[in-house]
Parts: C-alpha cells; sequence; structure tokens
C-alpha cells in the first residue's frame, strides 16, 4: 500500500478540540516532534479566534518541548498522563490549568487499554522505517507505541532521517493480553527477547507519513559535583558489603537506576569498583554512562525502554551497531518495567528521593507536599517489586535551608514498606529488618545533616516513643511550616508543641 507523504501542518489539521493524542517516545527519547509542534500553531490560531482547543496527551514518559513545552505554553492541553519533567508544562500543572494524570509508568499502557482514560483518537508514532505492510521500526524507545497504534483511529507516522535505521535492530515489542487471558511474560533474564523488531499497524490506519530529521531533545545533566560524587561511592560500598555477605548473589544482580546526576555517579562508582563483576541492567532508561560501561565490558546487558542518551552517545550507539545489537534491548514501558518481571529477576532498584521522612517513606513527586515537580515515573513499579530498594537524595537541599530527611514526608509515594535502603552524602540507613522505631534511630543516625539531626532527635521527644510509629501528630509538618513562613527550616521551634 502506497502512503501518503504529508506536511507536518497537514498531519496536525487532522487532530480534533478534544481529540485524545497518543504519542510514542519515553524521556524524551523517541518523542514525535514535528506535528506536535504544528499542533500548537492550530491551537493558537484557534484560541486567537475565540475558539477552545485542547486535546489529552498519552505517552510513555517526558516528552520535550516540542510537545510538554510548547503546548503547554499556548495553553492546548486538557489532559496528560503520565510522567513529565518540562518546566512550563510543571508551571501550568501547578497553576490549576492541565488535568495531569500522575500513574505509575508500568500501568500507562494498560489503563488505555482499559478505557481508563478514554479512547484514542490518533496515535503520532516516530520511526526509523516504515513498510508498506506496516510495519514500524521505532527509533530511541519502547514508550506505549505499540498500545496506541493499535488503539488509535488514525495513525501518523513521523519518519525521522535523524535517527539511523541501525535502530530496527534494537526493540523487541511486546503487548501482553488482559485479564482474564494475560499470560506471564517469559523474561527470565535481562538479555531475552519473547517478541517483534517493529509494531505491527494496520496499514489503513496509517493516515499519513510526515518526514522530519529532528534530532532527540535530550537532556544534558550538570557534571558530577563532591556531593553526588560520594553518594555514588555509598552506594557502590553498600552493595559491595551485601555482596561479601552473601545477600547478593556473587554474579550479581540486575540494576535499576533512574536519571540524573546521582544516578550517572553510581554507575560511575559500581563500573569502577572491581569487585563487583560486570553485570546488567533491566531498567526504563539508559544514561550516557551505562553506555561507556557497556562499551569497557563492565555492563554485559542492557534492558531499558529508553536511550535517554546525548544526541552524542546515541550515533555513537547507531554507528557501532554490530558491537551493541546483542548488548541492548529497548522495550515498551509495561515490559521494562513489569512489577511480575523486576521481581522475578531480582532487580536492585536506585531512586532519588526529594524527601524522606524518620520512618522509610519517601516523597519523589511534590514540593512542599502540594506542589508537582515531575512525577513518580518508575520509581514506584521498580521500589515496590526490587529485591533491594535504594532512595538517594543530598542530605539537603538549597543551601542548608531544607533538610531532606523530615519527622513526616509532606507526600507519600513509596511507603515504609517498601523502602529498605536510605543513602546521603551523610550515610546509609539500612532499614531491612527494622521496625520503625528502629528505623528512625538508623535514619536519623546515618542520614540527617548535622545541621538537623538534634532537631529531629527533639521532634522525637515530642512523642510518646512508645506508639508503633511515635509521632506528635501537630508538629510533624511543623519543618515544612517553618520553612514556607521564614524560608529555612532550621528556625523551626518545637517548644511550642511540648
Ligand atoms: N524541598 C524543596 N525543594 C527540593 C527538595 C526539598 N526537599 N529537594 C530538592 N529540591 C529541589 C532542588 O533544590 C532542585 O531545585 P532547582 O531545580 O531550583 O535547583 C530541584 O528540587 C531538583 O533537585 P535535584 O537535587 O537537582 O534533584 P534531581 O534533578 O536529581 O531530581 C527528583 C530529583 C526526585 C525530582 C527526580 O529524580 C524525580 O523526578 N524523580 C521521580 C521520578 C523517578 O524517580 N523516576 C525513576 C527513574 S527515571
Amino acid at each position: 500500500m502506497a502512503f501518503n507523504y504529508i506536511s507536518a501542518a497537514e498531519a496536525a489539521s487532522l487532530i480534533k478540540h478534544g481529540y485524545n493524542i497518543g504519542l510514542s517516545g519515553f524521556t524524551p527519547a523517541g518523542t514525535a516532534k514535528a506535528v506536535t509542534h504544528a499542533l500548537a500553531e492550530i491551537a493558537e490560531a484557534e484560541h486567537a479566534k475565540g475558539n477552545p482547543f485542547q486535546v489529552g496527551i498519552f505517552t510513555g514518559a517526558s516528552t520535550g518541548d516540542a510537545c510538554d513545552g510548547i503546548l503547554s505554553r499556548v495553553k492546548a492541553i486538557r489532559y496528560r498522563a503520565p510522567y513529565t519533567t518540562n518546566p512550563d508544562f510543571r508551571k501550568a500543572v501547578n497553576n490549576g490549568e492541565i488535568a495531569y494524570n500522575d500513574i505509575h509508568l508500568s500501568q500507562m499502557a494498560q489503563e488505555v487499554r482499559y478505557g481508563f482514560m478514554g479512547r484514542v483518537d490518533v496515535a503520532i508514532i516516530e520511526a526509523c522505517e516504515v513498510t508498506e505492510d506496516g510495519k514500524v521500526y521505532l527509533t530511541a524507545a519502547g514508550g506505549i507505541s505499540p498500545t496506541i497504534a493499535r488503539l488509535a483511529d488514525k495513525v501518523i507516522i513521523e519518519l525521522n532521517a535523524a535517527h539511523s535505521k541501525a535502530a530496527m535492530c534494537l526493540h523487541d515489542v511486546y503487548e501482553p493480553l488482559d485479564p482474564p487471558a494475560r499470560r506471564e511474560i517469559p523474561i527470565y533474564k535481562p538479555s531475552d527477547r519473547i517478541g517483534l523488531p517493529y509494531v505491527q499497524v494496520d496499514p489503513k490506519k496509517i493516515v499519513g507519513i510526515v518526514e522530519t530529521n529532528w534530532p532527540d531533545e535530550a537532556r544534558s545533566f550538570s557534571a558530577a559535583d563532591p556531593i553526588t560524587d560520594c553518594i555514588g561511592q555509598r552506594v557502590a560500598d553498600f552493595l559491595m558489603a551485601d555482596m561479601k555477605r552473601g545477600i547478593i548473589p556473587s554474579s550479581f544482580l540486575p540494576l535499576q537506576s533512574g536519571v540524573g546526576n546521582i544516578a550517572n555517579a553510581v554507575l560511575g562508582a559500581l563500573g569502577r569498583e572491581k569487585s563487583i563483576p560486570a553485570f546488567e541492567m533491566y531498567t526504563e532508561v539508559l544514561q550516557d554512562a551505562v553506555v561507556d560501561l557497556i562499551r569497557q565490558g563492565r555492563v554485559k546487558f542492557g534492558s531499558t525502554c529508553s536511550l535517554t542518551v546525548t544526541n552524542n552517545c546515541l550515533n555513537g550507539i547507531y554507528e557501532d551497531i554490530d558491537f551493541f545489537r546483542d548488548k541492548l534491548v529497548l522495550r515498551p514501558s509495561e515490559i521494562s518495567n513489569s512489577p511480575e518481571i523486576i521481581r522475578r529477576l531480582g532487580v536492585i532498584s536506585i531512586n532519588t528521593a526529594i524527601e524522606a521522612d524518620i520512618y522509610g517513606n519517601v516523597n519523589s513527586t511534590h514540593i512542599g507536599g502540594t506542589k508537582m515537580m515531575n512525577g513518580i515515573g518508575g520509581s514506584g513499579d521498580f521500589t515496590r517489586n526490587a529485591y533491594i530498594s535504594i532512595f538517594t537524595c543530598p542530605s539537603v537541599a538549597k543551601e542548608g535551608k531544607i533538610s531532606a530527611i523530615v519527622p513526616m514526608v509532606s507526600h507519600h509515594d513509596h511507603t515504609e514498606h517498601d523502602v529498605n535502603i536510605v543513602v546521603t552524602e551523610q550515610g546509609v540507613a539500612d532499614l531491612r529488618g527494622k521496625g520503625p522505631k528502629e528505623r528512625a534511630q538508623a535514619i536519623i543516625e546515618n542520614c540527617a545533616h548535622p545541621d538537623y539531626k538534634q532537631l529531629l532527635w527533639d521532634y522525637l521527644k515530642l512523642t510518646d516513643g512508645k506508639a508503633q510509629t511515635p509521632h506528635a501528630v501537630r508538629a510533624s509538618l511543623a519543618m515544612h511550616a517553618e520553612l514556607a513562613k521564614s524560608g529555612d527550616m532550621r528556625n523551626v521551634d518545637w517548644s511550642q508543641f511540648r
């Protein structure tokens, strides 16, 4: 079947006010860009005429400025799920302009299939190749592409020449059946391939192909600093000690690690630590640091949803595809983040907290308990099901005015039941096997910054010290209230609660 080659503007004109659009991509690798960019112009023109124009967006995870950024600036997003990192989107969400549904990434495709979010009117899929019989080869991420391409009434392909056709061999596309027909997902080691290298789309639904040459809007991270390096080394030392004790098998276990500087520092430290054997990753995002470790032979295999790497690094992978083809696989997010597989493989998860409380509850998403930062991403998928779940963060933020260790988190993402280890530059709190009162001792003693240690001990003195989880309820968020009042948590005065 011969396809229609159309412009981005023509493709965008197929999207109407009130539609839900499904997008390929994940953080923001492999995200469609040209059509959403053109859609923003349509929305702006309609708004200028006094007409409403807003869409719902279903995607894998964060997109780049060409989607979340530009569409939120022109107020064209009514609803969006899941994770995002764009600052303009964040502003719009915290202004109450967008209904943001921050769900676990593993659940996104299935919740769209279950019909929880409404129909998918149009899917926009970035591809490096498409065949006349509807084989669509994805670019740098799996995301929710198989599901949205199957469910959408119409499919638009962005055929992006900035991605090499080398990406064709990287994907393993698999979509589980829904209950009650769901079977096990047959992945028994990170390198298992269980699906097809392409997304099969009914060619009759492909309403147009938009040719682009638009590199991924890759994020760059600031250079490592002594704090992140110290946290990275503490995680590596902790894992090494657990391996020596026989808690982690001597062949090691697959790792998941989030994005950002701390993740890079952790992986750098693990790579340098030669007593840890070459290991595998079963993760959702894979950064430059892991690609370097694959080249060095320190990482044997990387299973991921997306290549969240710089464009230089991505082009390096494409150029050396003969080296990488049996060392990397890209999966849809419901497979890369599948609770079933994470638990079966014994993945060790390493994620970043905004704040943790003295009992081991973690807030990953909300500043001050109310303002959305980014979202939960895959941190819940991995933490809840990990062999060992680790959270890292600097012990203080904003020049020490904020303690990351607080009496009670101002928002709960990961509960005390799921969090095993908390690591700051101050030290490591091993919460495994401990009750709440023992956890509080371990966290305050090992993780709190010296400016806050006594304040946290003093908080505990306000409680009866006996209950299962001792709290002085009125004082439990007083450090947050103090921050809002004076701008510095260190000014908290417990005497008002005695
Ligand atoms: N209270 C208020 N602000 C805080 C804070 C706290 N307790 N802790 C950190 N911040 C601020 C920082 O000062 C910084 O502000 P800035 O942007 O004005 O400089 C900002 O929050 C980000 O903190 P930073 O230390 O740079 O952390 P990060 O970039 O590593 O991001 C998370 C940390 C938690 C926001 C990020 O990892 C995330 O979104 N996680 C959830 C998703 C996830 O874990 N996914 C799984 C793997 S991808």
